[in-house]
């Protein structure tokens, strides 16, 4: 279904754009990396639901690798969720992962549906890692990641069922990104994404945003710029969730572990101040 093999140069087309490469090729925290090796599914997002806290207890030789596994569950069970709002997805449909990471939520959507999954990244680094992972798991014949920018995919139009944005919209122009997926969902496809966001009521971007803002490079948007950009594009919203309450026992076991990155703080403050909400939005393609 693909075009042409896509070069650095028409892949990565600002400097912008070349940084957030950099910085993901680059990237190994633990915080990623550890809880991946937890089961092999390696997220780059955030978790949700209350954690034990029993997991704070017990054995100190043992604390650290309970820390590890319940975080982990947080984050599986977050991307378990937006799965849920996929739809009904068949064996033969096709669905996008945009802005895919290491692949974990590919891979879980595929578990669930048995269906084709496209991820894309701009990372190199991470796409060689999720292709690999998708050989060893014996489902490269279903699930492949593709060096490609999520504004320009060069995927067939109306070719997905759904597409996602698992925390990845903080990247890039809403506009443009939802013009992008309009035009590859079919008539009737789902869309969703789980992403943070800034809170239109309290008036303006925080500090704490600023600093979420600053450590990863992005733009975090405001609430409203979701909706504008999603009605300007034939996306009609079906299911809206404030997960904000949901996410911070995972922010406040994290400050206390031992993958903890200095960001803990910056999230804790925004979320608790009311500046910033952790949302899921689901929207119909017409
Ligand atoms: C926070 S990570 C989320 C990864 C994944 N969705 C997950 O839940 O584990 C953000 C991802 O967005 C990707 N990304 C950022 N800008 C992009 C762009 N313009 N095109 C494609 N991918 C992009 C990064 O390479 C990275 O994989």
């Amino acid at each position: 279904m693909t075009t042409t093999m896509p070069s650095s140069d028409n892949v990565l087309r600002t400097d912008y754009q070349k940084s957030v490469a950099a910085y993901w090729n680059a990237e190994k925290d633990p915080v990623n990396i550890r809880l991946g090796e937890v089961d092999g599914f390696f997220h780059h997002h955030y978790g949700i639901g209350d954690y034990d806290p029993s997991v704070l207890q017990g054995p100190e030789e043992t604390r650290e690798a309970r820390i590890i596994e319940e975080l982990h569950r947080l984050e599986s069970a977050q991307a378990q969720v937006l799965i849920d709002h996929l739809g009904d997805i068949r064996p033969e449909d096709r669905i996008q992962d945009t802005g895919s990471g290491r692949g974990g939520t590919s891979f879980m959507a595929n578990q669930r549906f048995g269906c084709y999954v496209d991820g894309v990244s701009i990372s190199q680094q991470q796409v060689d890692f999720s292709n690999e992972q998708a050989r060893d798991r014996g489902v490269d014949d279903k699930v492949r990641f593709h060096f490609r920018n999520m504004l320009d995919t060069g995927f067939e139009t109306g070719s997905m069922r759904a597409s996602w944005n698992n925390e990845s919209t903080m990247y890039v122009d809403l506009y443009e990104l939802f013009s992008e997926h309009a035009r590859l969902l079919r008539y009737g496809g789902r869309y969703v994404t789980i992403t943070g966001c800034y809170n239109d009521v309290t008036g303006g971007r925080s500090k704490a945003v600023s600093r979420i803002d600053e450590h990863y490079t992005c733009n975090v948007h405001p609430r409203s710029a979701y909706f504008k950009a999603m009605a300007a594009n034939n996306l009609v919203p079906i299911s809206v969730v404030d997960l904000t309450a949901d996410t911070i026992p995972y922010w406040e076991l994290r400050a206390q572990s031992s993958v903890a990155t200095g960001v803990e703080d910056p999230f804790l403050t925004a979320y608790k101040e009311g500046s910033f909400h952790y949302l899921l939005i689901a929207a119909d393609k017409v």
